[in-house]
């Protein structure tokens, strides 16, 4: 079975096509290596023994996804993740994120809708949630007024496909994802960011490697135990398998709507001083950091209920926050050597 997996060699794609590959699915990678780079066809290769067919495509040029979808007509699977993540981004430059993630979503379903059956899965995020008001976070607490473009358009997204889905042949899972680290255990892939991290994890191993001086804590008044903010964080392989599980469900007609919505969140919130102690932990380096004030935007907590996941989709997350942490600071390492 051909998958396309848009944005396929970026952090959660490259992970999400090892996995799809494992599993025997043939797949199609696009990307158009804003935020990537060639050299991940090499890791999943070593990892998987097969380099996935690849095209440079940016989504946003309407005819370049339909001569895709001419060229691939037997592709009904899509996993989508091609977007732009950056909050702060997407404040000083909306339409950007609007053009990025939305258009291209649009493409994306205006060429599924023509087929007799397809499946989308859609890379959403718990930022939909906002601060809950209750934790853990289940699928049914209410999405909250974005607080950056780059929020509303994992809203507008869900909206969009919501909408579509109840007028043509196309099944969606929405995977609301909490905050995905780590890296591929064989090391070969990993998250690459672009200049410097804004992202927790990659600012801690850039920081313990030696290329940033020390970690800013954004915040250590918040009303947590230890003052520090609280996150559920997911190893992305784990996040990964979800995909395929989700995409499985839906090929084999298992879904009992249109459109489903999972967390995928290990369930257990962990502050930045817990991951500050674990790193250590794993790394056996202690991690020079400082408190400052509170990053503007940021919530006091979200970690998820994963219930839904857990006995409807079937699936849990494996690996633990230490052995997430380990396989991001074994893929630092090895970048830097
Ligand atoms: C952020 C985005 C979220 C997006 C996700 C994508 C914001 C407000 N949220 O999530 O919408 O889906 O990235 O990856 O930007 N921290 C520090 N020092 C740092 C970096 C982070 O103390 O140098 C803290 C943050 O305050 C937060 C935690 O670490 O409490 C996690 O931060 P981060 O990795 O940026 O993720 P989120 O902010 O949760």
């Amino acid at each position: 079975m051909k998958v396309l997996v848009t944005g396929g060699l970026g952090f959660i794609g490259s992970h999400t096509v090892v996995e799809l590959q494992n599993e025997g699915f043939e797949v199609v990678a696009i990307d158009n290596l804003s935020n990537s780079s060639l050299d991940v066809l090499e890791g999943i290769e070593k990892i998987t023994g097969k380099r996935p067919e690849f095209e440079n495509l940016d989504l946003r040029q309407k005819e370049n996804v339909q001569q895709f979808f001419k060229k691939h007509a037997d592709i009904s699977g899509v996993i989508h993740f091609a977007a732009s993540k950056a909050v702060g981004e997407s404040v000083e430059n909306p339409l950007l994120y609007y053009e990025n993630n939305i258009s291209t979503l649009v493409y994306l379903l205006q060429e599924l809708q023509a087929k007799e059956t397809a499946h989308f899965i859609f890379s959403s995020s718990c930022t939909v949630y906002g601060q809950a008001e209750t934790m853990p976070i289940t699928e049914d607490a209410p999405v909250q007024l974005a607080l950056s473009p780059y929020g509303n358009t994992k809203q507008i997204g869900e909206e969009i496909i919501t909408d579509t889905t109840k007028v043509t042949n196309i099944n969606a899972v929405l995977l609301r994802y909490f905050n995905p680290i780590g890296a591929h255990s064989s090391a070969e892939i990993g998250e690459l960011p672009l200049g410097v991290p804004q992202n927790l994890v990659p600012f801690i191993t850039q920081t313990a490697i030696g290329l940033r001086k020390e970690l800013s804590v954004f915040g250590n008044d918040y009303p947590t135990p230890d003052g520090t903010a609280i996150r559920d964080y997911i190893h992305v392989v784990d996040l990964a398998k979800a995909h395929v599980i989700a995409l499985k469900r839906l090929m084999d007609k298992k879904n009992q709507a249109k459109v489903e919505t999972f967390n995928v969140g290990t369930g257990k919130g962990s502050s930045v001083l817990d991951v500050i102690t674990a790193f250590e932990k794993v790394s056996g380096q202690k991690l020079p950091y400082k408190i400052v004030d509170r990053r503007e935007g940021d919530i006091v907590e979200a970690y998820a209920n994963t219930d839904r996941a857990n006995e409807v989709l079937g699936w849990s997350a494996e690996s633990s926050l230490e052995d997430a942490l380990a396989s991001a600071w074994k893929w630092e390492q090895k970048l830097r050597a």
